[in-house]
């Protein structure tokens, strides 16, 4: 079975970019990484793909006159490499509406809440300072809006009384990797279809019981 492309786009770290190359060395994964592409050339994530012989573009916004110039050769790349399907994964730029229309259900987000919770930044101080008991991370098809679009998985994380912004970020960050493959891997056989705002599929399984935190004896 011919793997379906990945493009990743990426700014920083690459963490999650790492769990997709990670993934993809499994031969049964449906999907590979074909090209990872970061506005930022310090961007430490350049560095996972390069070591795993992948391409890259570093594609400065800075070196763009406009959003849509910038827009069109991120583009360029991608079709060039074939990709098809676009990961983001801490890509620190909106994209415009067009870019977005372009790959329409063919791009994908990580976000590290409960959409539509905590859009934007800083996710986990607001949850804390708001004392909410979960949190979590959320993939999702891209849509113009920012940390919008069609939910396919999420994972809940419990917020301890001790947390930080650290080590909450730290261990939603454990799960946000999880819910990136098994979203690729949902998405690259086939298995979900995007119905207006919501992801289908047939054979999902979806858990039995909810979670009540605090515990009660
Ligand atoms: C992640 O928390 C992701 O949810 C958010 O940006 C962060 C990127 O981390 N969009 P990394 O670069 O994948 O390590």
């Amino acid at each position: 079975m011919a793997r379906m492309k990945l493009g990743v786009l990426i700014s920083g770290r690459g963490s999650n970019l790492q769990a997709l190359i990670e993934a993809a060395k499994k031969e049964d994964y449906p999907a590979e990484v074909v090209l990872v592409i970061s506005n930022r050339h310090n961007a430490k994530g350049l560095d996972h793909a390069r070591s795993a012989g992948i391409e890259t573009l570093v594609i400065d916004h800075n070196d763009f006159e406009s959003r849509q110039a910038f827009d069109d050769a991120v583009h360029a790349g991608l079709v060039d490499a074939g990709v098809e399907l676009v990961c983001l994964a801490g890509f620190m730029r909106l994209l415009d509406p067009e870019f977005v229309a372009r790959w329409h259900n063919r791009m994908l987000n990580i976000h590290p809440s409960l959409l539509p919770a905590y859009r934007g930044l800083r996710t986990h101080e607001r949850a804390i300072e708001d004392g909410v008991r979960f949190t979590g991370c959320t993939v999702h098809f891209v849509r113009p809006e920012m940390d919008a679009g069609p939910i396919v998985m999420q994972a809940v994380v419990p917020v301890r009384p001790t947390d930080t912004a650290v080590s909450l970020g730290r261990r939603v960050l454990d799960y946000e990797h999880r819910v990136y493959v098994e979203s690729v891997r949902l998405v690259a056989s086939g298995h979900v279809r995007v119905s207006g705002s919501r992801v289908t599929g047939k054979d999902l399984v979806i858990p039995e019981n909810g979670l009540i935190s605090p515990l009660q004896s």
